[in-house]
């Protein structure tokens, strides 16, 4: 277990380059199931859940390699329809690898997904869409079973735009017999990536970006290479980085549009922001209050910026309140941040924030992967030293976030606990 030991309160100053989107990635790694062409996925970031995506692969019988950071991957020889439990548990996306083996093999097996714990994470959703293209599911023991002699394009109405419920239906639609209209389907731009890489290797997929994506089904999908969208969610941390600790900073390898409405409220407390060509740049110093942030599917304000943005209210000046309509229990840093001194009141999905001056260094603990990024960032700010335990939650989103922060002028190191 590693830690990061932090000395707080250094202006931020400096470029830093961001990654490949981790939900672009993990969603492409299970398309490459569905053909066996050779697939070269660029610029693959080494984070903790896309080198899990990639021990699955194996197990599914995929070779693969990185060749500097691309990802090579040949599933000519893929032969096992199971999932192991023990890294489907460590990786929510496991799920999506079911829509591209029952395409490949009319059958998956697959014990239920880990990943962070937020919130009950169900995934009915996948498999009512997957019952509508005609596979039969059976749930026992802690495993899905799917078998289908032949998946059929069909009508799919999701109750709620679910972003791996999409992919999924996506993924298993792509080789389908006949056309699938999905509609109210996910918006994020992570799907576009999905729809365009899948069209590359051969697919008909329009309207992802949008409510209805429509899925003409092929006969076959060959190799692609591919360079997958930067990640709006790291960029979105380092701005938030900069608009707590102070400075300037200029992001290479960031899309504006992706993250609009983040942009929108960290100009509203006064960040001077600016982008040109793919890079963003921001200088902060004094902070006003955001009022409200409310999290909602693309393009709203998402979620998995809540916990960084909590942070950086806690030092704004006057109340925010931060409303979580995505997952029940997405609040476990707050607790942690008062540690370091934060005024934070928690009420069912909505948390009350009352500006404090500064946070004071504390030793805390991450429980998931985007609180732990926001823990990060409060301790970069804070006055003092601090210590943010445990990093394994950290490192399966964020590639050598450390090292960025260095760079950008952070006291940052970490250690063996
Ligand atoms: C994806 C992202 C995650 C992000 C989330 C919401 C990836 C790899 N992960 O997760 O980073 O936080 O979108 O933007 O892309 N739901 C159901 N039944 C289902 C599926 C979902 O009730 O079958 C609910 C969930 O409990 C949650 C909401 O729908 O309340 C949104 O979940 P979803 O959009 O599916 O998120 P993920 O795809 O898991």
């Amino acid at each position: 277990m590693d830690k990061y030991i932090i000395e707080g309160g250094v202006r931020l100053f400096g470029e830093a380059e961001i990654q490949s989107a981790k939900n672009a990635v993990l969603p492409l790694l299970a398309a490459a199931v569905l053909t066996d062409g050779q697939v070269k996925i660029h610029k693959c970031p080494r984070i903790a859940d896309a080198l899990n995506m990639v021990a699955i692969l194996g197990e599914l019988g995929c070779k693969t390699r990185f060749e500097g950071d691309t990802l090579c991957i040949d599933s000519a020889d893929a032969a096992n329809h199971e999932i192991p439990a023990a890294l489907a548990k460590e990786l929510r996306s496991s799920v999506f690898l079911l829509g591209s083996v029952i395409s490949r093999f009319s059958r998956a097996r697959i014990a239920y997904p880990g990943g962070c714990d937020i919130g009950l994470r169900p995934v009915d959703l996948h498999l009512n869409g997957l019952r509508r293209l005609g596979v039969a599911v059976s749930e026992d023991g802690g495993y899905i079973d799917c078998s289908c002699a032949r998946l059929r394009g069909t009508e799919v109405l999701l109750d709620f735009p679910s972003v791996g419920a999409t992919e999924n239906l996506i993924l298993a639609a792509a080789k389908a017999e006949g056309t699938t209209v999905i509609r109210n389907a996910a918006k994020e731009p992570e799907i576009a990536d999905l729809q365009n890489f899948i069209n590359r290797m051969g697919g008909k997929i329009s309207g992802a970006g949008t409510a209805v994506i429509t899925v003409e089904g092929v006969k076959k999908l060959h190799g692609a290479e591919y360079t997958p969208v930067s990640d709006r969610i790291e960029a979105g941390t380092f701005l938030i980085a900069c608009a707590m600790c102070g400075g300037s900073i200029a992001l290479k390898n960031a899309d504006p549009v992706n993250i609009a409405s983040l942009l929108h409220k960290l100009r509203e407390i006064s960040c001077k922001i600016h982008a040109e060509n793919d890079k963003i740049y921001i200088e902060c110093s004094r902070r006003l209050s955001p009022k409200i942030v409310e999290t909602s599917p693309y393009p709203g304000f998402p979620t998995d910026l809540q916990a960084q943005m909590t942070a950086l209210a806690c030092i704004c000046e006057g109340a925010t309140v931060i409303v979580e309509n995505l997952f029940e229990t997405r609040f476990k840093h707050v607790p942690e941040l008062i540690r370091m001194g934060a005024d934070i009141t928690v009420r069912g999905r909505s948390a009350l924030v009352r500006g404090v001056p500064r946070l004071h260094g504390a030793d805390v603990f991450a429980s998931d992967l985007r609180g732990g990024a926001a823990l990060t960032l409060a301790a970069l700010s804070a006055e003092g030293r601090s210590s943010v335990t445990d990093l394994r939650f950290i490192d399966r989103g964020y590639s050598a976030f450390e090292y960025k922060l260095r760079a950008l002028g952070a006291r940052i190191r970490r250690v063996r606990v």
